[in-house]
């Protein structure tokens, strides 16, 4: 028995989104010409929202525990109602946002596989997109009388969305060479997987349904971005490299605290779990994140190691690493610059914790000081163009930061970030 059921939204929104499909993933067409090539004992790409299982009928956390999910949007009231309808707009525009950022590099893809594999992760965001709008598009309770259209102004709002104006800060970065691209998938992709793994237990019944159906899909995306950073580290070591560990490091430290800042301030989420939305806090959620990107690049240095060090088992391999790490001495050959490692928690921060926010800590979390005094904006961001791409310094996002740090604007701690 399959574990889902499949749905088409109404026309006029499905063809809204081919529509969009065409003008924003036109290479969509080479991917169906070649799905059965690259991945023959799969099932080909349909674009269609699939309907899962709930683990449970009814609301296992917050205020109506113990009673049955919603089924009709409009059955929720007041903050409940909209604070749903913020979640699912945030997870749509992530899906579109992130198709907008992958192909402006595919094309720099190294391999066939690579190119193939961004691709299929193109187009299966854009179904989860499609998943999104069928929530809105089925339920005509998300129309109450006496008020405006929340699901159609959601839905015309997403499809109008471009690269700068997405929801959440990390979907309007442009990449720049397909280290995005894999970085990308192997630690932003990831942060989708907590949240739709949080979302398993959401209390209106249809996002719920919702999620095992896309987690599968992600278990690809984050696959295929581990597996690529590991190709493309191990190849650092050779002559002719395309990236430097030094330039792949880079890139992790602008990627990482993007990641981290993703799941809003360290304090909250309270209010998505009272309204039955999510199993755990903003918290306990990044920092299982967290911990996870730290086994994920410990494993990209076991991959080093191996490739460099002859016959040497993964488990040596790995005490080697943290040798290498803790110590900061060379053993058997590899020295640190040879590793990867994951900034601090509170490296390049511009949303979190009021006591992080804005603060120059660099990448292994110290306090840069100068006079026992955190040191100014200014010299913290000369570090920090020290420790990531040229490239990202130029973004719209790295301006919105330096503004913050040079006290422009002010941090906006605590603000709900509506994911
Ligand atoms: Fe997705
Ligand atoms: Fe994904």
């Amino acid at each position: 028995m399959a574990a889902y059921t499949t749905e088409t939204i109404t026309p006029t929104y499905h063809e809204a989104i081919v529509d969009w499909q065409k003008r924003n993933f036109p290479e969509f067409q080479f991917l169906q010409d070649n799905w059965k090539k690259f991945y023959p004992s799969q099932t080909p790409y349909q674009l269609f929202a699939k309907v899962g299982k709930l683990n449970s009928e009814q609301i296992q956390f917050g205020r109506m525990t113990g009673q049955i999910r919603y089924e009709n949007a409009g059955d929720m009231v007041g903050n409940m109602f909209y604070t749903a309808r913020d979640i699912i707009r945030a997870q749509a525009s992530t899906e579109l946002g992130s198709i907008q950022q992958h192909r402006l590099t595919l094309e720099e893809a190294p391999t066939d596989a690579m190119k193939m594999a961004v691709l299929r992760i193109m187009a299966e965001e854009l179904r989860h997109g499609y998943q999104m709008f069928w929530v809105f598009d089925h339920d005509q309770s998300w129309k109450k009388p006496g008020h405006p259209d929340v699901a159609k102004d959601t839905m015309d709002e997403l499809l109008a969305m471009q690269l700068g104006n997405h929801v959440l800060d990390a979907f309007n970065i442009p990449f720049h060479n397909f280290l995005d691209n894999v970085i990308f998938a192997t630690v932003i992709d990831l942060v989708g997987k907590y949240q739709l793994e949080m979302q398993r237990v959401f209390s209106y019944a249809p996002m719920g349904r919702s999620m095992g159906p896309m987690l599968s899909e992600e278990g690809f995306h984050i696959g295929s971005g581990r597996g690529f950073l590991k190709e493309l580290a191990v190849a650092a070591l050779g002559d002719n490299a395309r990236f430097s560990i030094s330039d792949i490091q880079k890139v992790l430290n602008a990627w990482i605290p993007r990641g981290v800042e993703m799941f809003g301030n360290e304090r909250g989420g309270e209010t998505a779990i009272a309204f039955g939305f999510k199993d755990r806090n903003n918290g306990t959620a990044q920092s299982e994140y967290y911990n996870e990107v730290r086994e994920v690049i410990e494993l990209v240095n076991v991959a080093v190691v191996q490739a460099r060090v002859k016959d040497i088992t993964a488990a040596d391999a790995r005490s080697v690493v943290r040798e290498v790490q803790d110590t900061g001495e060379s053993v058997s050959g590899v020295s640190t610059n040879d590793l990867l490692f994951v900034p601090d928690i509170k490296f390049f921060r511009g949303r979190g914790l009021e006591e992080i926010v804005f603060m120059p800590y660099d990448v292994h979390g110290n306090l840069i000081t100068e006079n026992n005094k955190p040191v100014s904006g200014e010299r913290y961001l000369d570090y920090l163009k020290s420790v990531i791409p040229a490239y990202f310094t130029k973004t719209k996002d790295f301006e919105k930061f330096q503004d913050g740090m040079l006290g422009r604007e002010r941090p906006e701690a605590g603000r709900s970030y509506g994911w």
